[in-house]
This record gives C-alpha cells, structure tokens and sequence, in this order.
C-alpha cells in the first residue's frame, strides 16, 4: 500500500514473474503491475481490480486503509482480464459495494464471469459523491477496448487512466520520476506500440476530448507500472503524438535467414545508413521478441523487411512479423525488401506485396543469388542509398 495524495492510496499487486502478456505478443521481461487505487473518503471507492490469483495479497493491501466490505462504490474502468480477473471473488469480498461501468463493460463482464451483482451504467460526466472527493467518468472508447473509461477525482487532481500512460514494468517504486527516465522513455512506448499503437485515431479523440474539459491534472494514475507526477504534459504530447504515427528518420531492418546469406545483404543495407549518419536497428527475427522490435519501429519511418525463399515462399517467422505489424497499422512509412533465393526466388516480391497491402511504400526490392557477390552487394548498398535519400 502506498499513498499518493490526501485522500488516494495505491493499493494493486506486482505480477514479479509475468512474461508473456497477451498470450505470446508481449515478452515483459521484468514482470507487469496491476494497479488499483482507494480514495478514501465517507464512502470509500476502489478504482479497479487485480488479475486473478492476487486476491488475498490485494484484500491485504486493501484493507491497510479500510476494511473491505466498507467499500462503498468499486469503478470498473475496462472489462480486460488483466483488470477484471478477480471480480468473482472481489464481489464476494466487497459485499456493501456498487459497482460502476460502462455499457460495454456491463455487458462483456457478464459474459465473462458468473456475477451476482448490479453494475451501474456510467457515461462520461456522471459524478459521484463519496464524501469530501467526488469522481467523474470519460468513456475512452479503444483506449484501449470499447468498454474503456477513466475516472477523475477533481479534488485530488488525480486521473485514473486505466491502460492509458500504463508501462510494463515490475517495480515496487511508485512514480515514474523515481526510476531512471531513459526505462520509463522505452518503457511508456514500448507499452503504446504493443498495446496501442493501431488504435490512434480513437486516442487522439479521446486525450483531446479530456483536454477540452481542461481538468487540472497533477498525477495520471495508469493500471499499470508508475504513476505520473512529473512529465505529465510530455508523456500526454507523447501519446498525440505517436497516435498520428509521426516519425522519425530512423530505420529498423528485420530478416529471417538460413544460411546467412539475407544477413549479409542485411549488414550492406545498414552500412549504406550507417556512412549517412541515419539511425538503425537490426534485428534477426528468430533472436528477438517481437515486443522488442514494435518498440523501435514505433516512430521508425523506414521498415527493411528480408527473408530467404523457402519452398517459394518467404520464412514462417518473418510472415507471423509481418503480419503482426499489418495489425498496428503503420501509417507514413517507406519499405525496401531484400532477401537471397536459390532459383525461382519468390520471398522478395511476397514481402514487397504484404507490406505494400497494408499502405507501406516500396521503395525497393532486392534478391541475391545464394551468397550474395560484389554486384548484388553493391545493390544493397544503393537500396540504403534510396533510403538515405528518403530519410535525410
Ligand atoms: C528447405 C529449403 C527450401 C528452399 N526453397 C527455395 C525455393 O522454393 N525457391 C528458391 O528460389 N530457393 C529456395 N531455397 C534456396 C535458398 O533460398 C537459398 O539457399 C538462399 O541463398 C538462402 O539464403 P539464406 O542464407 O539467407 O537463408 C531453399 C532452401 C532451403 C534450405
Ligand atoms: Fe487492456
Ligand atoms: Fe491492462
């Protein structure tokens, strides 16, 4: 339990050995928070619940401030799992409360879970009173599922983002301004990339809908890892900003190989960015996670996608990355494909088509003969060139 103003107090769990968020899709190599917040007041609130399997360390955590059947109003900001898991065994526990939510929520957390209890439909600028504080509710509809809302407490300044400004992080440090700013810089944007990144437009709307009601804002409270107390206008530009996918004269090339041959035309492209002074990353497919990659392709203008053919086709681990980043919906971005074959070839050209689906310019497409020779390395080089061009 920690507090963080007069009246809120954080009250969640750290998920220490959490590594795959999202089934696979999310490596969280130090461990995820659940975080929760009591404003205690007359009427005691609780924003939020843990995932399951936490509930006696939550009770615990809960009842350092009060005892838990005086909880008088529970808000349920998003229907996900990661928020709602131990709702069953929470509705037992806080047996005086009413809980609140969207349509949405209502609906989905019934057919989730076997509940016996009411859950009040709120809409953005319903208010309730618990006594000296009240709260007030914004549906933030995609932020991150439909059900989303936050909740803020006007005499706190405190606004409970759920998912919003979250970062995948397990620490028992309580603001984002006590651990180094680089981690939370990564960590704040790996989190948009994963989670949020196709789902721009909904966030723009959403953060500019909050802007309007020109809420004094001094801590955002997320669902998950630190809370924000310094940087808060940086982080709420960041999100804007990332929502309208800009970018950044940066490239990050990804391939798949299986005798090396892609990764060295990989190496030629680079040094052709590397000679110009344009940032890049490398990635082989099969040694990263994809997590990883989402995170520095995020504000990334130029995607270098390679693979090697394989029975006409390109590799299996390069087809699930593509078709993992058709899914975050990349706007503003330029391409080049590359890739050795043996005879017919057949990966370049299919990596060149997916991407150029899903709205990626193609700038160019490269193929080498088995081990690529100073000809086709020369090649690279100038598709790096063609991308210097673009990216300077
Ligand atoms: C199992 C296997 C299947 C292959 N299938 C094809 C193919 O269908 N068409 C083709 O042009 N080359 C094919 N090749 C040849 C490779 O694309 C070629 O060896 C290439 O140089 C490998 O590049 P890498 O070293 O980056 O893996 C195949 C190679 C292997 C090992
Ligand atoms: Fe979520
Ligand atoms: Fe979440």
């Amino acid at each position: 339990m920690k507090q963080i103003t007069k009246s809120v107090y954080s009250v969640g769990v750290i998920d220490w050995n959490m590594r795959s968020f999202h089934g696979n899709t999310f490596i969280t190599k130090s461990g995820v928070t659940y975080n929760s917040y009591v404003v205690n007041d007359n009427e005691p609130a609780l924003i939020d619940v843990v995932h399951k399997g936490f509930e006696e360390e939550f009770i615990k955590n809960i009842s350092e401030i009060t005892e838990p059947e005086k909880i008088k109003h529970v808000i349920l900001n998003h229907l996900e799992p990661d928020h709602s898991g131990s709702i069953e065994y929470m509705a037992k526990v806080l047996k005086n409360a009413k809980f609140y939510g969207t349509a949405k929520l209502k609906e989905g957390l019934l057919k989730y879970y076997n509940l016996n209890i009411d859950i009040t439909v709120v809409k953005t600028g319903d208010k309730i009173n618990l006594g000296n504080n009240t709260l007030t509710f914004v549906e933030v509809p995609m932020v991150h599922w439909p059900d989303s809302m936050m909740t803020y407490c006007p005499e706190q300044k405190v606004l409970f983002s759920n998912d919003g400004f979250g970062q995948h992080i397990a620490t028992n440090k309580t603001f984002t301004d006590e651990v180094d700013c680089g981690l939370i810089d990564k960590e704040v944007a790996k989190y948009y990339a994963n989670i949020l990144w196709p789902l721009g437009a909904m966030i723009d709307r959403s953060i500019n809908n909050i802007l309007k009601m020109n809420l004094p804002i001094v801590f955002i409270a997320p669902s998950h890892g630190l809370i924000w107390r310094k940087d808060i206008n940086k982080v709420i530009e960041k999100y804007l900003s990332w929502a309208k996918n800009t970018v950044t004269n940066k490239a990050v090339i990804v391939y798949e190989t299986m005798w090396g041959s892609t990764e060295i035309m990989a190496r030629e492209i680079a040094r052709a960015l590397t000679d110009n002074n344009i940032e890049v990353k490398m990635f082989d497919i099969a040694k990263t996670d994809f997590a990883e990659i989402a995170y520095e392709m995020l504000e990334a203008k130029a995607f270098v996608i390679g693979s090697s053919t394989h029975d006409n086709e390109m590799l299996a681990y390069i087809a699930g990355f593509i078709h993992f980043i058709k899914g975050m919906k990349p706007k503003n971005r330029i391409a080049v494909s590359f890739g050795s074959f043996g005879w017919a070839g057949g990966a370049v050209k299919e990596i060149a088509t997916n991407l150029t689906s899903f709205g990626v310019e193609v700038i160019d497409q490269i193929g080498a003969k088995f081990k690529p020779n100073k000809e086709e390395l020369n090649n690279c080089y100038q598709a790096g060139m063609k991308l210097v061009e673009k990216l300077k």
